[in-house]
C-alpha cells in the first residue's frame, strides 16, 4: 500500500504544531516557569529551545522522511543488522509511558469543563481537586473518554484523522489563547504578574533551572521518542524541513509564553501563588476565573483550551506506536489502535490510582504520576534525544541529513547546524541529564 502523505505542507505544519502544543505548554510550562523564578527561567528556556530543539526537531523530520518508516523502522533502514534500532524501541516505550498518564491529566481538564458550572467564588477548590483526583470512577471514566478519541482519530488515519481534526481545532485553539489573554492583561493589578513573567531575577538560577530548561525544550517540542520522526515520514518531498521546523518552533514557544500571560497576571491580580506546583491549572486558575467578570465562560474555554491542546499531542504519541505495528507487521491501522489504546489506557491506571489506592507509593518523594513524568522527560526523552543526534551527526551523517533538511528550503541550515548536532547537543544534554541523576540519587 502507498504511504499516505499529509496533502498540504500546511497540514503537516498544524499537525506538527498540535503533536507539539499541548499540556506541556498550558499546564506543564506556566507551573515549572512560577516554581523557577519567572523569567529568568525563560531566556535559559528559550536558548534551550533555539539551540537544542531546533537542531533535533529538524533531524528527526529529515530522519523520518528519508526512511518513509516509524522510528524503529527508520533506524533499521539507515543501520541494518545493528543495535540502533533500540533508540527507536526506546522512543515507542516512551511513547507508551507518556501517553497513559497525559491521558489521565488530560481527563482530569475535560472533567474540569463540565465542573466549571458549578464554580463559584465561594468554592473550596484545593478540595474539590483532590476529591476529584482521590475518587475512582470519575477519573477513570475520564481517562477512559479521552484515550477512546484519542483512538478514534488515529484508527481514520493519517489525512482522514490527524490531518482533518487539526485543521478543525488548531485554529479554535489559536481564538481561545487569545480570548483568554485579552481577559487576563487587561485585569486590576496585572502589572505584578507581568514583571514577575519578564524581568529577570538573577538570583533565582540553580542548577535545577538548567535540568528544568532543557527536559521543558525535549517535552514541549516532542522530540526524543521519534513522534517528529514519525509525522515527518508522511511528508512529502515538495516541502521543506527548515521552514516545516522553524514554524512549529515558534507556534509552540508562541503558545508557551502566551499561556504565561494569561495565566501570571491573574494569579498576581488576585494574590495567588504562582509557585504552587502542578495545582496551578487545576487549584489556582479556577479560582481566578470565578472572581473576573464572566468567569464561568472563560474557565469553560480554558479547559476547553487545555482538551484540545491535549489530544492533537496525544494523537501523535499513539500515532508512534500505530506506525510501528502498521509498518513493521503489517497490523491493520485500525485493530492497532484500538488494542495499543487500550494497553495504554491500563498502564495508566497506577498513576490514576496514585492519589486513592497507591496512594502509599512514593519515589523520592514523589506519586506514581510525577514517577512517570520524572522517568520520561528526566530519562527516556533526553536519552532518545542524546542518541538521535549522536545517529543523525555521525552515522547516517550531518551532510546528508541537512541535504534532506535544506531540500526546497528558501533558507539553508549548515556548518552550525552540524556543530551542534555532532558536538554540543549531545554533550550538553548528557551532562546535564548525569548531573541531574546524580543529584537526585
Ligand atoms: N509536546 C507535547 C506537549 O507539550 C507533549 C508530547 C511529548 C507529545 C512527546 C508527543 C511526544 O504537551
Ligand atoms: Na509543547
Amino acid at each position: 500500500m502507498e504511504r499516505e502523505n499529509w496533502t498540504s505542507r500546511l497540514g503537516f505544519i498544524l499537525a506538527a504544531s498540535g503533536s507539539a502544543i499541548g499540556l506541556g505548554n498550558i499546564w506543564r510550562f506556566p507551573f515549572i516557569t512560577g516554581t523557577n523564578g519567572g523569567a529568568i527561567f525563560i531566556l535559559i528556556y528559550l536558548a534551550a529551545i533555539l539551540f537544542i530543539g531546533y537542531p533535533i526537531l529538524v533531524s528527526e523530520m529529515s530522519l523520518g522522511r528519508i526512511t518513509q518508516k516509524n522510528p524503529i523502522g527508520a533506524f533499521k533502514k539507515m543501520a541494518p543488522d545493528t543495535a540502533w534500532p533500540l533508540v527507536g524501541a526506546l522512543g515507542v516505550l516512551s511513547g507508551f509511558v507518556i501517553l497513559s498518564y497525559y491521558s489521565v491529566v488530560a481527563g482530569w481538564g475535560m472533567s474540569y469543563i463540565f465542573k466549571s458550572l458549578s464554580f463559584t467564588s465561594k468554592s473550596n477548590f484545593p478540595a474539590i481537586f483532590s476529591a476529584h483526583i482521590s475518587s475512582l470512577t470519575e477519573p477513570i471514566l475520564w481517562h477512559g473518554i479521552f484515550m477512546f478519541l484519542t483512538i478514534a482519530v488515529i484508527g481514520a488515519g493519517v489525512v482522514n484523522g490527524i490531518q482533518k481534526l487539526v485543521k478543525i481545532l488548531m485554529p479554535i485553539l489559536f481564538a481561545i489563547i487569545f480570548l483568554l489573554i485579552i481577559r487576563s492583561v487587561t485585569l486590576e493589578g496585572a502589572a505584578a504578574g507581568l514583571s514577575f513573567y519578564l524581568k529577570p531575577n538573577f538570583s533565582a538560577i540553580s542548577f535545577q533551572t538548567f535540568t528544568d530548561a532543557i527536559s521543558q525544550a525535549f517535552f514541549t517540542l516532542s522530540l526524543g521518542m521519534g513522534a517528529m520522526i514519525t509525522y515527518g515520514s508522511y511528508l512529502s518531498k515538495k516541502e521543506s524541513i527548515n521552514e516545516s521546523a522553524a514554524y512549529v518552533l515558534v507556534f509552540d514557544t508562541a503558545v508557551a509564553l502566551l499561556a504565561g500571560f494569561a495565566i501570571f497576571p491573574a494569579v498576581f491580580a488576585f494574590g495567588l501563588d504562582p509557585a504552587s506546583g502542578p495545582g496551578l491549572t487545576f487549584i489556582t486558575l479556577p479560582a481566578v476565573f470565578t472572581q473576573m467578570p464572566f468567569g464561568t465562560f472563560f474557565s469553560l474555554i480554558f479547559f476547553l483550551l487545555l482538551t484540545i491542546a491535549a489530544l492533537t499531542s496525544s494523537i501523535s504519541m499513539l500515532e508512534v506506536v500505530v506506525a510501528f505495528l502498521v509498518d513493521e507487521y503489517n497490523w491493520n491501522r485500525k485493530k492497532a489502535s484500538y488494542l495499543m489504546g487500550f494497553f495504554i489506557f491500563l498502564v495508566g491506571i497506577p498513576p490514576l490510582l496514585g492519589y486513592s489506592s497507591f496512594s502509599n507509593f512514593s519515589f523520592l518523594g514523589m506519586d506514581v504520576l510525577d514517577t512517570y513524568d520524572w522517568f520520561s522527560n528526566n530519562i527516556f526523552l533526553p536519552t532518545g534525544g542524546i542518541l538521535t543526534s549522536i545517529f543523525v551527526g555521525h552515522i547516517w551523517g550531518s551532510k546528508n541529513a541537512i541535504k534532506e533538511a535544506n531540500l526546497n528550503s528558501r533558507f539553508q541550515i549548515g556548518n552550525i547546524y552540524s556543530l551542534l548536532l555532532k558536538y554540543i547537543v549531545p554533550a550538553a544534554v548528557l551532562l546535564i541529564m548525569l548531573l541531574n541523576i546524580y543529584q537526585t540519587f
